[in-house]
């Protein structure tokens, strides 16, 4: 078992469809002088010479940003979060922290167990947002929502139970430490935030929940299993990754890497073309949950994984309502929902599919929301069109501008047939990433986050975190950090002369949407930022934007806030050498979106990622999470002994404070994961 389980970093996609660089070559081959400059050997390397042109040609149409004051902060390869002077960081809900009045209280020894978990904090918090109470300004007061993408198995038991999966017990307390955790939170009479332990909104949902299917796809042959005749009641949801809210008031909870939990011990095993495609195996991630669990085990529940990889609506007002999965958005590794209404009130859910060479979609419904009839947003997600994005090197404002168009994924059109293996709707929504590869999508640099700047309509922002997996040659990557891949072999082509072949560092790409309105089938875009190092050469010092001060690399969690700052979070590497110099910890940054400069605020601890970000309705406090502080030996800070062991995991299971002991700074305890509150000493919005 690795002590990186989680992998966000394994390829499925085959398909020869256009990679996102195969046009941006394209369009250094449609303009000479570009071509000619990088025969040359310019001192700039290829993005640099985009990320100056982009600089100068993308601010002109954009909106007055929000105000950036702050003193940018240092990178650092410490254990503690950094915030600019006159912030302050406080922690206020931890990974087992306990969210009812007679919950245990976090022991520390990992001992709990599976029912004391079911109603502590799950772990690796990731994706959160706030909801004020109807009638109130909700800036003191309000429930947050968050998602616990995964748990550390090295850190989530004791030395007497790790790596011990066929005890069912193990299995179902790994199950309770994934889903989403619903809090009330407020401002106490000292000013600061703390969670309502005993509050009836409070509420755990879990790899066990009972919830529904509902839209195109419920009730299906292939949503079927034994347990479920109807292929409409499932049990939990997991790997909640990114997240997003509705205007109606609802928790939109995204099913990332769901293929790692399911795997198999029967002989000669073999994945279908669908297993295939969403990258199933039958050693899994390596949690083993197949022994503890037969509803895990691919030989006995083959259709239980298609129950998965679905945007999950929460209702965190209603503590007993039942989690609806809205089949309509589409299954595959949803990364996060970013849901806005269009110019008519349509509900438009952008969602990433995050593996490597994988699509960006968007939902839009068929039905409108009415503001003043909250019910109205009820189904909304139940029925609309899915479309994938193309990216097409067209010029538009500028010579690095494109154009691209929305591919809707509808049965019966772009050969989405019965003949091609879509018998009907159900299924192009069941196997939507192979629909996406039939209309001719294009190949990302691993979707993660859409951030739509509401101060802007039409304005949406997409992170490609980084990619190993492009260009013809079999280049070794430092960014494929287990080193395993599900599908393995896809490799858009590339040219030779493209410097980001191997993207390291990532980058983050604005759309902006025909006509200013969500729901438009085409759209502008360029690329708002290409993350590198200037510590280094050519194209991996990145675009204009990026120099010593904002190194960083793989933009991951990225959101704008009430005021149209964007803000970027990262996941990536943090061994400060190599590729990654003076880039230390996981860090988040803001960005003017109309100048594109961008200022680094906070710093993590070691070993964590920083992820996941909301706003009081004043901008004045926010929240943010972090997730698995003290994971992966790599960290400067990692003690000789973890990065050497053989076995690291059994090692960090009995050493598990040696490389983090955030947030407690206890020895004897665990490092956990966390929501951390950050405001400004004087009260101000946060990045004034
Ligand atoms: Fe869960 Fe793609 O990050
Ligand atoms: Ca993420
Ligand atoms: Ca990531």
């Amino acid at each position: 078992m690795s002590s990186l389980i989680r992998d966000d970093d394994g390829v499925s996609n085959t398909s020869a469809n256009d990679h996102l660089h195969d046009l941006i070559e394209r369009e250094i081959a449609r303009n000479p002088s570009r071509r000619n400059m990088l025969k040359s050997g310019a001192a700039l390397g290829l993005l640099g010479i985009f990320g100056s042109a982009l600089t100068a040609c993308g601010g002109s149409s954009a909106p007055a940003a929000g105000s950036i004051g702050f003193k940018a902060v240092a990178t650092s390869s410490g254990d503690a979060i950094v915030v600019p002077e006159g912030y302050t960081a406080d922690v206020m809900y931890r990974w087992g922290d306990p969210i009812t009045a007679t919950a245990s209280a976090f022991k520390g020894d990992a001992s709990e167990t599976w029912r004391e978990q079911e109603v502590q904090s799950g772990d690796n918090h990731d994706g959160i947002n706030f909801f004020p109470f109807p009638g109130t300004d909700g800036n003191s007061r309000g429930i947050l929502a968050m998602n616990h993408e995964y748990i550390n198995p090295e850190y989530f038991h004791n030395v007497a139970n790790f790596n011990k999966p066929e005890i069912p017990d193990n299995t179902k307390k790994q199950v309770a430490g994934h889903g989403v955790s619903v809090i009330e939170v407020q401002r106490n009479a000292a000013g600061k935030w703390e969670y309502v332990k005993n509050s009836t909104y409070n509420r755990r949902i879990t790899g066990y929940t009972p919830m529904t299917l509902t839209g195109p796809a419920a009730g299906h042959d292939l949503l079927k299993t034994a347990a479920d005749a109807t292929g409409t009641e499932v049990l939990g949801t997991l790997n909640n990754c990114g997240a997003g809210q509705t205007p109606w008031g609802t928790f939109i909870t995204c099913e990332e890497n769901f293929n790692g939990y399911f795997g198999t011990d029967a002989a000669g095993w073999t994945p279908d073309t669908l297993q295939n495609r969403y990258g199933l195996a039958a050693a899994g991630f390596g949690y083993g949950w197949h022994k503890g669990d037969p509803r895990f085990d691919l030989a006995v529940n083959p259709n239980e994984p298609n129950r998965f990889g679905w945007v999950v609506e929460i209702d965190p007002y209603s503590p007993t309502s039942k989690p609806k999965k809205r089949t309509a958005l589409g299954r595959f590794k949803h990364e996060n929902a970013e849901c806005v209404l269009s110019k008519t009130n349509k509900a438009v859910v952008y969602t990433g599919c995050d593996e490597r060479n994988e699509y960006l979609y968007k939902f839009v419904s068929t039905g409108t929301y009415d503001a003043a009839n909250k019910a109205s947003g009820a189904n909304l997600l139940d029925a609309g069109i899915l479309y994938v994005a193309r990216f097409d090197a067209g010029t538009v404002v500028g010579d690095n501008q494109g154009t691209g168009a929305w591919l809707p994924l509808v049965h019966g059109q772009n050969g989405l047939t019965a003949e091609n293996g879509f018998a009907n709707q159900a299924e192009v929504l069941i196997k939507a990433r192979q629909a996406a590869d039939r209309v001719g999508a294009t190949m990302m640099d691993r979707p993660e986050w859409v951030a739509a700047n509401r101060t802007k309509p039409g304005e949406v922002f997409l992170a490609c975190t980084n990619n190993n997996r492009r260009g013809s040659a079999a280049t070794p990557s430092s960014n494929n950090v287990n080193g395993s891949t599900t599908a393995g072999s896809a490799r858009p082509a590339l040219d030779e002369a493209n410097p980001r072949a191997v993207n390291n560092w990532g980058h983050v790409i604005r759309i902006n949407e025909m006509g200013a309105d969500a729901a438009a089938l085409t759209f502008n875009w360029d690329i708002f930022v290409i993350a590198g190092n200037p510590a280094l050469e050519g194209t991996k010092k990145g675009s204009s934007n990026i120099d010593a001060s904002n190194t960083f690399n793989s933009p991951d969690g990225i959101q704008v806030d009430p005021e149209g700052r964007l803000w970027i979070q990262t996941d990536g590497q943090y061994s400060n050498t190599g590729d990654y110099v003076n880039q230390g910890n996981n860090q988040m940054l803001v960005a003017d979106t109309t100048t594109k400069k961008i200022t680094r605020f906070l710093v993590g601890p070691a070993g964590c990622e920083v992820t996941g970000v909301c706003w009081t309705p004043d901008g004045r406090t926010m929240f943010i999470n972090i997730q698995h502080p003290g994971e992966v030996g790599s960290h400067p800070n990692a003690p000789a002994a973890y990065k050497s062991a053989t076995d690291k995991d059994a090692w960090i299971n009995a050493n598990p404070t040696a490389f983090s002991k955030w947030p407690d700074g206890s020895s004897a305890g665990r490092p956990r994961s966390g929501t951390v509150v950050i405001r400004k000493n004087d009260g101000g919005v946060i990045g004034t």
